[in-house]
């Protein structure tokens, strides 16, 4: 399993990607699959701005779509040298590929910081039960 500081520079390396020419808001995430394959991604901005993709959901995409439908663990950086924790739609869309207590790694005070997907999205939407 990659370390959280190994994770955390995947999504920094990620976030050189970023198309952000609107908000110059760079965002990079890195992912672990339960398998141990690393899916790197970044926010794509639109002219359109509701047409932007969140870097996290990028990394989830590019997973699933190669067939890996489960997240072990996700990093995220951004120009914010502090955390940023993902938005709720990411929140919502992780949940359904990770469980609650699948690590989310966020930069703080310049260390990696370990957090669980439920401290940010205590229950999710789902349409069981
Ligand atoms: N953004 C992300 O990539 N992830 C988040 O969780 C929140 C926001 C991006 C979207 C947009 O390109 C920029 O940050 C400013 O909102």
């Amino acid at each position: 399993m990659a370390s959280k500081e190994e994770l955390l520079h995947m999504a920094k390396e990620a976030m050189e990607k970023a198309y952000a020419p609107y908000s110059h808001f760079k965002v990079g995430a890195a992912l672990e699959t339960e398998d141990g394959v690393i899916y790197q991604g970044c926010n794509i901005e639109n002219a359109s701005y509701g047409a932007t993709n969140c870097a996290e959901r990028t990394a989830i995409f590019k997973a699933v779509s190669e067939g890996h439908q489960r997240i072990k663990q996700i990093a995220i950086a951004s120009v914010r040298k502090d955390e940023t924790p993902p938005c709720g739609i990411c929140l919502q869309v992780l949940s359904e590929f990770m469980s609650p207590e699948g690590y989310v790694i966020l930069e703080h005070e310049n260390k990696a910081k370990q957090y669980c997907l439920k401290d940010f999205l205590p229950k999710n939407f789902s349409l069981t039960e």
